[in-house]
């Protein structure tokens, strides 16, 4: 109703969210809600592919989804769920790898790296990722999705799985979709080397106490070739300046810029302000977030009524996609 389309999303369930989740995708999922008809789904059955166990997958569900609400992913205004409730994707999954052929899956970049990372793991669902990614956005006819560029293979790959089978069974039933590109630097992790990521311990959690963020902060590494507090710095390779200039005040960032060149800070003064500055910006997340975590019957509930909402369109895409194919 006089939006701009609708928007489809999925994000493995890891747990709490990092600086790098919410700066790369939630705070645009947020935004998005506004102009668009969203559709967010915590991507349970593709985590599958990558976990030896699954000890730890529904905590890691909840606790990512209760970072989405209190991010203000908002299911009044959103249908937030999780894949595996509506069971239909595994259905148009199949149907889709019928016109996916193989070595397109295989020359995959993705693919290549988790043959790298995984080698004991290779699995045939691994192989077929990008394919349930396709029925996922497919499913609910989604034209835009929101993605870092990591993603924009799977993509392009979905476009042409989409092509194929209007193609293939000559109709019109599934919609191409188009990458919006996340417009947003690489968030940069504690060791100063590596993108922001769990499965690296280089991360900083949002729900973190104000005490465990001062801790984490004070273990970012700086710019290498400031050894003494007397050396003057470069605050253009400092990673803690990066992150000033997205959380502190455009006054204190000129500081910096001028007083690290000189030596007039140090950088763990400049640590501090940086640790105060994003206990400040996330003192209004940690306290929405308690609040749902009291609840969390409330959060599961919610969850089903999106699962409900999602499951009326994928019920209706899969009537036309069988259709379409002429199965009886
Ligand atoms: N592959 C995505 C990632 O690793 C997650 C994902 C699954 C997804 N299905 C999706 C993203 C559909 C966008 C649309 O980040």
């Amino acid at each position: 109703m006089g939006k701009k389309g609708r928007v489809f999303s999925g994000a493995r369930p890891t747990g709490r969210q990092h600086l790098g989740n919410y700066l790369g995708a939630m705070k645009n999922y947020v935004a998005l809600q506004e102009d668009y008809d969203c559709v967010y789904s915590v991507v349970d059955i593709h985590a599958l592919t990558t976990m030896e166990t699954t000890q730890n997958l529904k905590s890691n569900t909840l606790d990512m989804v209760l970072d989405w609400l209190a991010a203000g992913m908002d299911p009044e205004k959103s249908i937030i769920f999780v894949q595996s409730h509506v069971p239909e994707v595994m259905e148009l999954h199949t149907i889709l790898s019928m016109v996916t052929p193989l070595g397109k899956l295989t020359d995959l970049p993705t693919f290549k790296d988790k043959v790298r990372e995984q080698p004991h793991n290779i699995n045939y669902g691994l192989v077929g990722y990008p394919v349930l990614m396709a029925a996922d956005i497919a499913l609910y006819k989604a034209d835009t999705v929101p993605v870092g560029v990591d993603q924009a293979p799977h993509i392009e790959f979905t476009r042409e799985v989409v092509r194929s089978f209007n193609y293939r069974y000559n109709c019109n039933v599934l919609v191409e979709p188009q990458m919006k590109v996340t417009e947003f630097p690489k968030v940069i992790g504690i060791d100063g080397q590596q993108k922001m990521s769990k499965s690296l311990d280089n991360h900083i959690e949002m729900a973190s106490t104000p005490e465990e963020m001062n801790k984490r902060v004070m273990m970012m590494v700086t710019d290498p070739q400031r050894q003494r507090r007397s050396d003057p710095g470069n605050p253009d390779v400092c990673n803690v300046f990066s992150l000033h200039k997205i959380f502190s005040s455009p006054e204190e960032v000129k500081m910096i810029d001028r007083e690290c060149r000189i030596a007039g800070i140090g950088c763990v003064d400049c640590k501090k302000l940086l640790a105060k500055n994003l206990n400040t910006h996330l003192e209004p997340f940690r306290e929405r977030r308690a609040e749902f975590e009291k609840h969390t019957e409330d959060v599961v509930d919610m969850l089903n009524d999106g699962a409900k909402r999602a499951s009326v369109i994928a019920k209706k895409t899969m009537q036309e996609v069988r259709s379409a194919i002429g199965l009886l």
